[in-house]
């Protein structure tokens, strides 16, 4: 029988499926729920020390349906981190640690550019018993304004700094959380990983605009009539994040062997989660798909994960993962594999017997014959 039970940067896990971080972990009743239907990890709602400059507007998502309408496969937000103050932050990480002592809690956090902001939090979230961390420098909007986030993921000198402060005072393991919203995702997963973050998550949302109004020609979402660039996910994004978690993975196989990878990105099904291991994820994460469907998803994924492992007889995530990574290759080599391919197939059609001789290949057929 396989397992789903899995170990990474020394996390017991029961299962590789864990609550991305966003609305399905915004506080210490919803993280209950995630943990008490199944989910492997649960990664809180991003907190920083200072809530009182996090204010939201309503509304602050808008989807996209299928052509059918029955569907949603895109979601934009613009929803900040979290609105709540950091002391209800520990006062619920260590409730929830009392609650589930043997279940990983991680702490998603993210600070200014301050040394001592980013120490600071690290060390009351690891008083309050968190597992881990997941650094969130990724959220594309709002937060660039005062430098954090995007701004830092975009910034691999500024991410490296960052993330040795982390390094320096933590004793949990660390997972940075990577941007799409850079043209090559590897050049701050390398900062990261040289600065020692334990891991990566990949990706965040990108950067998007939902569409436009045309009876108001308003762009949406529409708050007081304007709106502002926000983050994508759901189904749409999981090509672009299964391409950005292979970029990854093949770095870390080549450069940083045995560091983590945690994917995110249109995660919905067992099989969505079979990929992005087959492509070199330890675990995988759902943010927008909770929110579709609930927490009660985690059960299909899981089964359907099962029903992929007997079927292949792999016996753990272990097994496969990274095992579809040896089959990237570059266009060049496409074509010569092809070419070669074709010319062997032409040699393979050698007449073997006189019944064999063809009016149309006759020429061919006698070429292949020759010395
Ligand atoms: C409404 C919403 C809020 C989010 N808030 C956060 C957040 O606070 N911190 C974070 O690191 N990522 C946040 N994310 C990003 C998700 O964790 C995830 O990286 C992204 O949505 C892609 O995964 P998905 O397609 O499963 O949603 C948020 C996503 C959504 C949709």
């Amino acid at each position: 029988m396989p397992t789903l039970e899995t170990t990474v940067d020394g996390l017991k896990l029961p299962n590789p499926f864990i609550i991305a971080s966003g609305p399905p972990g915004t506080n210490l009743n919803v993280i209950v729920k995630a943990f008490r239907e199944g989910w492997g990890a649960v990664i809180a709602k991003t907190v920083s020390l200072d809530a009182s400059k996090v204010v939201n507007v309503t509304p602050r998502y808008a989807k996209l349906h299928s052509t059918d309408g029955k569907e949603i496969v895109g979601w934009e937000n613009i929803e900040l981190i979290s609105d709540r103050p950091f002391k209800i932050w520990e006062d619920e990480f260590k409730k929830c640690k009392d609650m589930f002592p043997d279940r990983a809690l991680i702490a998603s956090i993210m600070e200014e550019y301050r040394k001592e902001a980013w120490v600071e939090i690290v060390e009351r979230c690891e008083a309050c018993g968190v597992d881990g961390f997941e650094l969130n420098f990724s959220c594309p909007h709002g937060l660039p304004e005062r430098k954090m986030g995007a701004a830092m993921g975009e910034n691999p000198e500024i991410l490296e700094e960052v993330v040795g402060w982390v390094m320096g005072a933590a004793r949990k393991p660390v997972w940075a959380k990577m941007t799409p919203n850079v043209t090559h995702i590897e050049d701050p997963s390398r900062a990261a990983l040289k600065a020692s973050a334990t891991g990566i998550s990949a990706i965040n949302t990108i950067r998007s605009v939902m569409g436009v109004n045309l009876e108001t020609l308003r762009p949406e979402p529409s708050v007081e009539g304007y709106t502002t660039p926000g983050g994508y996910s759901c189904r749409a994004v999981k090509p672009i994040a299964l391409r950005m978690v292979m970029e990854v993975a093949q770095m870390i196989r080549k450069e940083f062997p045995g560091r983590s990878l945690s994917a995110i990105g249109g995660i919905e099904t067992g099989n969505d989660a079979a990929e992005f291991i087959l492509l070199g994820a330890d675990t995988v994460q759902v943010c927008t798909g909770v929110m579709k469907f609930g927490y009660e998803l985690v059960k299909p994924m899981c089964e359907q994960l099962l029903a992929f492992m007997e079927k292949h007889k792999f016996e753990t995530i272990g097994n496969f993962k990274g095992k579809s990574l040896d089959y990237f290759t570059t266009h060049a080599d496409l074509v010569k594999r092809q070419s070669e391919r074709k010319a062997a197939q032409k040699a393979a059609k050698v007449v073997k017997s006189d019944g064999e001789w063809s009016g149309e290949e006759f020429v061919r057929q006698s070429e292949a014959l020759s010395r």
